[in-house]
């Protein structure tokens, strides 16, 4: 992200979800970007202008004609003097009006006036969503060149389950970084990144895998802070249930050795950075059949090698990244064990972590305390949380990768 602190108007129409957008004000602030709220009319039966002001820090507006409002800041500027329009919830009310151009209240005004991208989360009953009239104004919308955010399918506060629900202010903030980030030069601008995250699946039968715990939130902060960096990021990505990181070209596999092949259908990148928990075996036959106990049961799993992502990546003759970033999970004398991985892998620096079980557990967390080791020896960085490891590592990766993209370059 650049230096300047970038500002959103934040519309917030009349829905349950009205609570979360003062979530979402303080998400962004938490990522350096300021917010100015607006309010309809039926918004303000959710929430006050007073909290809305608490957590922007800014006076918030209500009232198309208010000779105040008008004196100080009229809806032209109020409107043009965001980088970006961010419309949370958005209700089906407030979409049919953007969609078809109405403009009588201050909301619907601003959306009028604006010059700037809007980006709509959508909130609403499963019923109106997949209402026609209210997808016609979808399709308007995005012809028009709005950006969406959600919603999700899940239990909505009026009972029912299904889409509507709107997505949730992280993924909402994700998707205003990610705007940002693409629309602005940063330190790795024209570098292309690879980034695995998230567990393997390996199957046993039809039904049956062996797994890990990794959720995937620790890559993802990683592509997601690369991304914001101006780096083109491709994330290949193990089943998890985490939103992904928008953004950044996603490849969703299952296996290690799905991994391994996305991962050099990526290449060539200026950079690798393996955050997965690839799974070190698989069984050694995958039966077409769902196995049966009755039949003497499973005693025994056997198990073939995966291959090395990262050890094929770190040792490869031509093309290799200019830098191999691996991960290593530990549960004893973490820097030993990580120090003894790196030198017998190959790659330039491991990000050690401790996995053992407990509440601040790496894997499956939402912190992380790492060393991060290189040729100059090994950082101890305090506990963090999972983005803050992710941007302290991407900084470190821009300072690595500083001069022109090799990969680009060979374009
Ligand atoms: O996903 P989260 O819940 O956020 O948790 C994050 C994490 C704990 C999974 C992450 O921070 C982490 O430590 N990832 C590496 C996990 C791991 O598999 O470590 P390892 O020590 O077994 O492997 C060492 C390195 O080799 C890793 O970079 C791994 O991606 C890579 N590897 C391992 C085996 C294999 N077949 N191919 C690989 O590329």
């Amino acid at each position: 992200m650049t230096s300047e602190p970038k500002r959103i108007l934040l519309i917030i129409g009349g829905g349950v979800a009205a609570y979360k957008s003062l979530e979402l004000a303080r998400e962004l602030a938490r990522r350096g970007i300021q917010s100015r709220g607006v309010l309809t009319r039926a918004g303000g039966e959710f929430v006050t202008p007073l909290s809305v002001a608490s957590l922007t820090g800014d006076k918030c507006y209500t009232e198309l004609f208010d000779l105040t409002d008008e004196a100080e800041m009229g809806h032209i500027e109020l409107s043009r003097s965001a980088d970006l329009v961010v419309v949370a919830p958005a209700t089906a009310d407030l979409l049919a009006k953007a969609a078809n151009g109405h403009a009588n209240d201050l909301a619907s005004t601003a959306l009028m006036a604006t010059d700037k991208q809007v980006l709509y989360a959508p909130a609403m009953n499963v019923r109106m969503w997949t209402n026609p009239a209210t997808q016609r104004n979808i399709d308007l919308l995005k012809r028009d060149g709005a950006m969406f955010a959600g919603p999700v399918e899940g239990d909505m506060a009026c009972g029912e389950y299904g889409p509507g629900r709107m997505a949730e202010p992280l993924e909402i903030a994700d998707a205003v970084e990610a705007y940002f980030a693409k629309n602005a030069a940063g330190p790795l601008t024209n570098k292309r990144i690879l980034v695995t995250a998230g567990p393997t699946h390996e199957s046993l039968d039809p039904v049956r895998y062996i797994a890990n715990r990794s959720s995937g939130k620790q890559g993802y902060a990683i592509a997601a802070a690369l991304r914001n960096l101006g780096a083109d990021v491709v994330l290949v990505t193990g089943p998890t249930n985490i939103p992904m990181p928008k953004g950044v070209g996603i490849v969703r596999v299952e296996t290690a050795r799905e991994m391994m092949e996305a991962s050099e259908g990526s290449l060539p990148v200026d950079c690798a950075v393996c955050c997965a928990a690839v799974a070190d075996y698989r069984p050694a036959i995958e039966s077409e059949h769902k196995i049966k106990k009755e039949r003497g049961g499973l005693t025994s799993i056997p198990v073939e090698e995966n291959p090395d992502i990262l050890k094929t990546i770190s040792q490869m003759k031509d093309g290799r990244p200019r830098l191999v970033v691996g991960f290593a999970a530990e549960t004893d004398d973490v820097v030993t064990y990580a120090e003894v991985k790196r030198k017998r892998k190959g790659c330039d620096w491991i990000v050690a972590n401790d996995v053992s079980p407990g509440e601040n557990c790496a894997m499956g967390g939402e912190s992380n305390t790492v060393f991060l080791i290189t040729d100059d020896g090994d950082e101890a960085w305090p506990e963090m949380p999972k983005d803050e490891v992710a941007r302290h590592l991407a900084s470190r990766i821009a300072d690595a990768l500083r001069g022109p993209s090799l990969v680009k370059a060979a374009e």
